[in-house]
């Protein structure tokens, strides 16, 4: 089995894997994120893929979303786990969480977030489908991910639902409390809309998110930039231990 690997913010490269390839491919959607890098975990083969590129630079809504998931698809992954960081809005999930989200709901725009674009648009053409989203995220993989932290004594949420927001900035406290009664348990700006582009593609995908701060509103003041690095360089390497564990245990 083949997996591709998004990774985010904290994690934009994947120094564990064997690395046996470095692939920079063009799609019909133009250049991915960053080069593909290609390895393997006993018998599964991983493509990896940096969402904000090899040098963290390319923000969320300029992350060329519909690129890196056709070039994984090139590449015939059967499976995509993607890493994002987020803020906590669900008391219950406080930094260093990890939370494998089971819905979505998208408050971004502008972003080029289908595939199938219409017949005047510059994009190759795709047949037009409604593709169902009810589940945005692929029970097997979730289940995967959840076992793995599970088993490695990670604190982990089983389920929640991901806002995803424009960004870069972040949200204000109004915002944050509008989707609260929105029902959303962490927000970020990448969730979306990488998960339905994998959906048009149908390409099965989970999500695993480090939660690395509470909310806008939520906490004593302002967001710490300075208090979330400290949370993704102490969470990191549990996360990177997690994915690990998964594509070992992928058959
Ligand atoms: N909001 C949006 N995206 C984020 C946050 C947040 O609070 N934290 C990490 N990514």
């Amino acid at each position: 089995m083949k997996v591709g690997i998004i990774g985010g913010s904290g994690f934009d490269d994947f120094g564990e894997l064997n690395v046996r390839d470095r692939l920079t491919p063009t799609t019909s959607w133009g250049e991915p994120s960053s080069p593909l890098i290609c390895g393997a975990f006993g018998n599964t083969e991983v493509v990896f893929i940096a969402r904000h590129g090899e040098t963290h630079d390319i923000p969320p809504h300029r992350v060329n979303y519909r690129a890196n998931i056709a070039a994984l698809k090139d590449q015939q992954v059967s499976a995509i786990y993607a890493v994002n960081v987020v803020g906590g809005i669900n008391r219950e999930m406080c930094p260093g969480d990890v939370v494998i989200p089971d819905q979505i709901i998208d408050y971004t725009w502008g972003r080029e977030h289908t595939y199938s674009d219409g017949p005047s648009s510059d994009s190759p053409s795709v047949p037009l489908q409604h593709v169902d989203f009810t589940n945005p995220y692929d029970a097997t993989l979730k289940d995967k991910l959840l076992q793995q932290a599970i088993h490695l004594g990670l604190h982990v949420h089983a389920g929640g639902v991901y806002g995803a927001t424009q960004g870069p900035r972040l949200e204000t406290a109004a915002e944050i409390a509008r989707m609260e009664r929105d029902d959303c348990d962490i927000v970020g700006m990448t969730g979306m809309p990488e998960a339905a582009l994998a959906r048009e593609q149908g390409i099965p995908y989970a999500c695993l998110a480090l939660v690395v701060n509470l909310a806008a509103g939520l906490g004593d003041g302002d967001i710490s930039m300075d208090q979330i690095q400290q949370t993704i360089d102490s969470r990191m390497a549990d996360i990177r231990r997690l994915l690990v564990a998964v594509a070992k245990n992928t058959e």
